[in-house]
């Protein structure tokens, strides 16, 4: 089974929870991002579980780079994560295919894949976002290079609340103020505790919200209709489990304002068009504004709880009871959060390769890498025409052969006709050139 989102860069989710390893590739990540080792571990352990009000399965989450990541920068090829499961009970998952835990994926995973082995959660495993997670902290580190910022913070466990990033002027620095829970207001945090742990000791769980908020997202950046920001981040999102809502800006609470409250008034700020409120979360019409995006994401309560619960046995096909032993979050937001985090940073590099203008810096370095593996490898022939030169040299030959030349330009335009013809053209041209010059350069090795 594979998942796949992106347009321009695409992710495909794969491996099963209860194997050797889960595993996410990325196609289409732009080369010459330095990825900061440290910076990714410690982003890798905000996910983690074995910590307090999360599951006590804990796994080292050392993410393995396949391919895309050499000497820390990523060099345009596939980027593709693996990490190894080494925690694993499936045995905990044994039984949930004949009596499905209620809300929970074992019953429609069943009816979608007749037969499938999903001990542990196959691809509905929360494991997945592991690696999601890594190549979520890569297209982090690219937008911190374009001066865009992506964070979030547990903004709801249950009734409790923290406090809310402001729409209009959230900075650089609120999107990393989480203090213990995820949260940005430290008094709340013992009172989001307290709340999760009412619930576990009954063998309960909580619902809780994730608030995520990108700065420095300059204004353009998305398309109309179907591929609209609020569209792509969402459609995404939706690879986090027990995920039940996301709304933009002022979200939900639009439904009870009034236009003349909730329209965001223009303004112009140090030569720049802003508007003085943000209800509309940084986009309109797909499209961003310019101003901070800011969206939340409602989480399920945990569909795993400890205590007795209704269920069928479908072998039985009669009603029965489920408890449910095992490992698991008393509440999801709170590793949603770095995993918001991560979908966020995937899309929005996604959408800001749509305009090529707008990432300029990024092609360059891809030009830069390009012409490093050009120039070893015009070293190379370099060589290699030197030692044909000094054969010429001892057989009598002549340094230009033109049926030679001839047959390389052939199989250059061959090869070259099936790109578009300037670009054809321009090809075969650096050929000749190439040639022309590995004519001197063999025949300054002839008179040494
Ligand atoms: C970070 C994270 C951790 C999760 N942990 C658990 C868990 O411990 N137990 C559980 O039953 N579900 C957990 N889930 C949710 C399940 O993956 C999800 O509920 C399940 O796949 C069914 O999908 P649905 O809730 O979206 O319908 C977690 C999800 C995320 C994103």
């Amino acid at each position: 089974m594979k998942s796949t989102f992106g347009l321009n860069i695409r992710m495909t989710m794969e491996g099963e929870s209860h194997g050797e390893q889960v595993r996410c590739v990325a196609v289409g990540i732009p080369a010459g991002i330095a990825v900061d080792t440290e910076g990714l571990m410690s982003f890798m352990a905000r996910r983690r579980g074995g910590q307090r009000n999360t599951t006590p399965r804990r796994e080292d989450d050392i993410p393995e780079f396949l391919s895309g990541l050499v000497d820390g920068v990523t060099d345009g090829s596939p980027l593709v994560v693996s990490i190894p499961n080494k925690n694993v009970r499936s045995g905990d998952y044994e039984g949930f295919a004949n009596t499905p835990r209620p809300s929970h994926a074992d019953y429609t995973s069943r009816l979608r894949y007749p037969g499938c082995d999903l001990r542990g959660g196959g691809h509905f495993s929360a494991r997945l976002t592991a690696p999601l997670c890594a190549i979520g902290y890569v297209c982090m580190c690219a937008l911190k290079e374009r001066g865009i910022y992506v964070g979030a913070h547990l903004s709801r466990v249950g009734s409790v609340c923290d406090a809310r990033y402001d729409l209009v002027s959230v900075s650089k620095d609120d999107l990393t103020a989480r203090v213990g829970l995820p949260v940005l207001d430290a008094a709340v945090a013992d009172k989001m505790d307290s709340e999760i742990q009412a619930a576990a000791v009954l063998g309960d769980s909580v619902g809780g919200e994730v608030e995520c908020a990108v700065i420095g997202v300059p204004g353009g950046i998305g398309s109309p209709l179907a591929n609209g920001i609020e569209n792509r981040l969402s459609s995404a999102m939706y690879v986090l489990g027990a995920l039940k809502g996301v709304e933009f800006g002022s979200g939900f609470g639009a439904v009870s304002m009034r236009g003349s409250v909730h329209n965001d008034p223009f303004t112009v700020r140090e030569g720049r068009v802003v508007t003085e409120t943000n209800n509309s979360g940084g986009i309109q019409a797909g499209i961003t504004n310019g101003m901070p995006i800011v969206f939340r994401c409602g989480f399920k309560p945990t569909a795993s709880i400890s205590m007795p619960q209704r269920t069928v046995s479908l072998k039985d096909m009669a009603d029965t009871e489920i408890t449910i032993s095992g490992r698991h979050d008393p509440c999801i937001a709170v590793r949603a959060v770095p995993c918001v985090e991560a979908v966020t940073a995937i899309v929005m590099l996604d959408a800001l390769l749509d305009s090529a203008g707008g990432d300029i810096e990024a092609c360059r370095r891809g030009i830069d890498n390009i012409n490093n593996q050009l120039m070893e490898l015009l070293c190379a022939r370099m060589e290699l025409a030197g030692i044909i030169a000094e054969e010429k040299e001892r057989l009598g030959l002549a340094t230009y052969d033109p049926q030679r030349e001839t047959a390389i330009l052939d199989r250059v335009n061959s090869i070259v006709e099936t790109t578009d013809l300037g670009k054809g053209q321009a090809i075969s041209e650096i050929f000749r050139e190439i040639m022309r010059i590995t004519r001197d350069y063999e025949d300054a090795r002839r008179r040494d």
